[in-house]
């Protein structure tokens, strides 16, 4: 049986716990995430929720399921009712939450869109997120330069296949915008061509980001078109993150390619199955977004609001959702490769050697 001492010592520890939530200083937050299937989500929230206790706030983390648009709205309407003081939310489908965000609004609820813009509603106050213009920048540019798309020419071009995300979510646009900033003259003038014709975005869009959508389309594409080790030539698929790239890696694996004849294909997030794919050859490069940033600057945010103070942001033109552009922070993301992943992954203490 524990002593009194002992009882009230625990009690003591109880009323500062309680204390520290309850100062101005300390919020309870929401922080809605779409899904628990692909591991960066796993790896957000658990950040977030570390760090944002870490500053003394009280947080209810929630996953909707697996990308269930009425979940999300279910699960941000509650955190509205369960008196949350700020929400942050990544959204499944940027333009789903006009309704349920009204309730925020009327109640003063600030909200943050975190790593997707959350469109058509005044209630969002803040977005951060990483440069994803710049993802696809880096995705082009590494495929550019690998796919050797320079030397090419419309007598003896090079051939690809372009894979990315659903188009309601926002990022899409800038990661294709990005992309397609380096890739579209090539495409112009002939000396980059995609057999299957399947050029714009809504074409190449993969539902929900599912690797098995990625996976099925890419078979078609094998099918139809023909690409074989040793029949039609492909050197190169524009994936816009590593699940489309584990995808199509393992649709090109089952048709009789091996790391000797792989194409050139991009990523994106640094997925531990992707590095481990990169590491075979299997996939060339991802773009590493360091969510432990993201979520630190979520924090000093909500702490800049439940302050009172001003919230750092460094992006004040770019992301406008329809009711007026949102104030952003903007994290830099960062081309991984073979040659530097150990450095920027391994040394940097996001994963260890072991679990790549
Ligand atoms: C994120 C990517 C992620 C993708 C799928 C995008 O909105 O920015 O990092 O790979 O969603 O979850």
């Amino acid at each position: 049986m524990k002593s009194k001492t002992g009882l009230s010592l625990i009690f003591c520890a109880m009323l500062a716990a309680g204390a520290v939530a309850s100062t101005a200083e300390a919020a309870k937050v929401g922080v809605s995430m779409p899904t628990q299937s692909l591991q960066r989500w796993n790896q957000d929230g658990a950040n977030m929720k570390a760090s944002l206790e870490k500053s003394g706030h009280e947080v209810e983390l929630l996953y909707a399921g697996d990308n269930d648009i009425p979940t999300q709205v279910n699960q941000i309407e509650n955190m509205i009712a369960d008196g949350c003081e700020v929400i942050v939310i990544a959204s499944i489908d940027g333009s789903a939450l006009t309704e349920v965000l009204k309730g925020a609004k009327e109640k003063k609820i600030p909200v943050i869109a975190y790593d997707r813009l959350i469109m058509n509603s005044d209630a969002v106050s803040y977005y951060a997120t990483f440069d994803n213009f710049k993802v696809g920048e880096l995705q082009g540019t590494y495929l550019a330069k690998k796919a050797g798309l320079d030397k090419a020419t419309a007598k003896e071009p090079k051939y690809i296949e372009f894979f990315t995300g659903p188009t309601d979510d926002n990022n899409v646009n800038f990661f294709w915008g990005g992309a397609m900033k380096v890739l579209q003259p090539y495409l112009d003038s002939g000396a980059l061509v995609c057999k299957s014709g399947q050029t714009t975005k809504e074409q190449a869009a993969t539902l929900n980001w599912n690797n098995e959508e990625a996976q099925k389309r890419m078979e078609n594409i094998i099918a139809s078109v023909g690409y074989a080790p040793d029949g039609q030539r492909l050197d190169a698929v524009l994936a816009s993150n590593d699940a489309c790239a584990q995808g199509v890696a393992t649709a090109l694996l089952s048709n009789g390619y091996d790391a000797s004849n792989f194409p050139v294909i991009t990523g994106q997030d640094c997925d531990k199955p992707s590095v481990k794919n990169i590491k075979k050859g299997y996939q060339s490069m991802s773009v590493f977004k360091d969510t432990r940033s993201l979520a630190s600057q979520v924090v000093k945010m909500i702490d800049a609001i439940v302050k009172g103070e001003t919230v750092e942001v460094n992006d004040t033109t770019t992301y406008n959702n329809g009711t007026g552009v949102i104030p952003s922070y903007l994290c830099n993301p960062v081309a991984a490769t073979k040659d530097n992943y150990k450095e920027i992954l391994v040394d940097s203490g996001y994963y260890k050697e072991s679990e790549i």
